[in-house]
């Protein structure tokens, strides 16, 4: 079938929507199509791809209200999602460098900041199925920025940590061999975690379905009872002037 595919696009200077008309089956993905308009339509359009199978995370955009793997979405499904109209946009929270190319070294600059690797403890204790299953979904993201984007959190804190810096303080402070232990609820405090609304749109769009919410609201809540971060502040609220998507 034929189909309107939109585009914004990013020179650097301005912003123009394109639309390509393209051939589909119900098996071509998102990324199929970019490919086949860069390859075949136009050559100066612009996105990230490396996997093509969900793996690495570089072609994330957005279309509509959802934040996807372009990769592993097909044309078919967001037409039903869109109601026949898809606009392919860059993700948010992110400097737009050209077309649906978006600056990633913002978020993952700010992973230095929670120390995101994991710091051996001395001496190393055995390691059981059960050990690695307290952060096996963790252990899944792809840093694709999905959360970061769909985060409605920065517009009342620009120094939020982000959702990806809360999954790598999760994902280590779980593991029995790491030697910070309390010290990653510290520096999830001096990264905002309490900035965090709990919309849940992190949780909603992870490709990798990793709880991102519910591993934030554990932090804090472990933060709080240890005394490590303050009970106060937001939290645990919406109202802050974010225009929430429907799903
Ligand atoms: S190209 Fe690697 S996740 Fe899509």
């Amino acid at each position: 079938m034929i189909t309107n595919l939109k585009i914004k696009r990013f020179d650097g200077k301005n912003e123009k929507i394109d639309n390509f008309e393209i051939e589909v089956t119900d098996r071509t993905t998102l990324l199929e199509a970019l490919m086949h308009i860069k390859d075949n339509i136009d050559p100066s359009l612009s996105f990230r791809v490396q996997c093509r199978s969900a793996i690495c995370g570089t072609c994330a955009v957005k279309v509509g209200e959802k934040h996807i793997l372009a990769c592993r979405t097909k044309i078919k499904d967001l037409l039903e999602e869109n109601n026949g109209e898809i606009l392919v946009e860059p993700l948010s929270n992110l400097p737009v460098i050209k077309d649906l190319v978006v600056d990633q070294k913002i978020y993952l600059e700010k992973l230095k900041d929670v120390k995101a690797w994991f710091v051996p403890k001395e001496p190393f204790e055995p390691v059981y199925p059960e050990d690695l299953k307290k952060f096996d979904k963790e252990t899944d993201c792809i840093l694709c920025g999905i959360c970061y984007s769909a985060c409605p959190a920065f517009q009342s804190d620009k120094d939020f940590g982000g959702p990806i810096n809360f999954v790598k303080v999760y994902r280590f402070w779980k593991d029995k061999n790491d030697a910070l232990g309390d010290e990653r609820i510290v520096l999830a405090r001096e990264n905002h975690i309490t900035s965090c609304v709990h919309c849940k749109y992190c949780t909603f769009m992870c490709p990798k379905e990793i709880p991102v919410e519910q591993d934030i609201t554990q932090i804090e809540f472990y933060g709080k009872q240890k005394g490590i971060i303050e009970d106060q502040q937001q939290g645990f609220g919406f109202g802050f002037g974010f225009n929430p998507p429907s799903f």
